[in-house]
């Protein structure tokens, strides 16, 4: 396993998260196992991931108390971070969506953010939260100003709650007012060969900076992994119902690519899965990737793709394909 620092922070973290949505359960994750769960991070632990991402949000407080659970007795072995702004504690806050009963609205104003901090260090079983995200930023119409919220991050860092700041689906004038006004070392979006956006200025400025990137459903939420069909039909439920790339002639050219990287990782000796995370890895060395993971056998495809060194070459093979497959996509 590699390991990066995280911004100028001295943290030193691997090239690949534990990303610990799904072990939350909820109607998401309707299959999700608790023990499954905690043996999947532990091996994780022992293959040298040490760095675990989760919400509150996240099976509303369950994720949080999975990982707590897991990292009992290596605390200080693991980088944890977490995140806050989706609030569900009182009616305060621009209205998101209602999941599993709760009415979830973005919120970073400092009352509660504080509130949050100390929840989750309770549910986390910890005095520390090593990185502290914004899970989103504040929208209308209940717009917290962004100094406000960067202000009581920077006070909670002060105060030995959290080592460091983050900021996620944040826009470059978001971050440049966490640069203005306090301090950024992470930045956490959606990046995967699907959604390639974040190439065009967010992570140019991350570079300028030295703010970490780190690349959230690597895998296009499964898309990627190979073992998606054409024919694919998702629950009515499914949040991937929102992807345009699950529907239609877009999937179908989606797992046609797909197969593509089946190819390409049978000549390294490893899965599309693979594959695809090693693309993040190597085209861009300021990126980490946070994969999604519940079951051991999982893990071990992902954490393969941080050892794949693909030459020049092949990442322009692979950006060629990727142009081809965009302009041929209804998107
Ligand atoms: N900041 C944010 O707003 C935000 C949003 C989304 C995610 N995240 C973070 O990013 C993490 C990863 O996101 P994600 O779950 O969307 O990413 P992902 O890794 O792209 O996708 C996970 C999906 O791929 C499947 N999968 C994973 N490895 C596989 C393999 N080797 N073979 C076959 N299928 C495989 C999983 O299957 P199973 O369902 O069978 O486990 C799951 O359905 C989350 O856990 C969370 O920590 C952050």
């Amino acid at each position: 396993m590699r390991y990066k620092e995280i911004g100028q922070s001295g943290i030193q973290a691997s090239v690949v998260t534990f990303g610990a949505f799904g072990i939350g359960g909820g109607f998401q994750f309707p299959d999700t196992n608790d023990t499954e769960s905690i043996r999947a991070i532990h091996a994780a632990l022992d293959l040298g991931i040490n760095i675990i991402d989760t919400a509150p949000v996240y099976g509303f407080g369950h994720s949080e108390e999975i990982v707590g659970q897991a990292i009992k007795g290596r605390r200080d072995k693991v980088i944890i971070s977490t995140k806050c702004g989706l609030w569900w504690g009182d009616e305060e806050g621009s209205y998101r969506f209602t999941w599993d009963g709760h009415s979830v609205k973005r919120n970073l104003s400092p009352r509660t953010i504080r509130m949050e901090v100390e929840q989750s260090l309770k549910r986390l079983g910890t005095d520390y939260i090593d990185i502290y995200y914004t899970h989103n930023p504040a929208m209308e119409p209940f717009l917290t100003p962004i100094e406000e919220t960067i202000e009581v991050l920077m006070q909670l860092k002060q105060e030995g709650k959290i080592r460091a700041i983050g900021a996620s689906n944040c826009e470059p004038h978001h971050v440049q007012s966490y640069i203005d006004y306090g301090e950024i070392s992470i930045v956490q979006k959606k990046f995967n060969m699907l959604s390639r956006e974040p190439e065009q200025a967010i992570l140019p400025l991350c570079n300028e900076h030295q703010i970490s990137f780190h690349a959230y459903s690597p895998l296009a939420q499964g898309l990627l992994t190979g073992h998606i069909r054409p024919d694919h039909v998702l629950e009515p439920n499914d949040p991937r119902q929102n992807d345009a790339w699950w529907h239609g002639r877009n999937l179908k050219l989606a797992t046609e690519f797909a197969g593509g990287l089946v190819e390409i990782g049978s000549e390294y000796g490893v899965s599309a899965s693979s594959i695809a995370v090693a693309y993040l890895l190597n085209k861009h060395a300021n990126v980490n990737v946070i994969c999604g993971i519940r079951k051991e056998k999982h893990l071990h495809e992902n954490i393969a793709g941080a050892e794949v060194v693909l030459p020049p070459n092949v990442i322009a093979e692979l950006d060629f394909r990727l142009q081809k497959l965009e302009l041929a996509a209804e998107l």
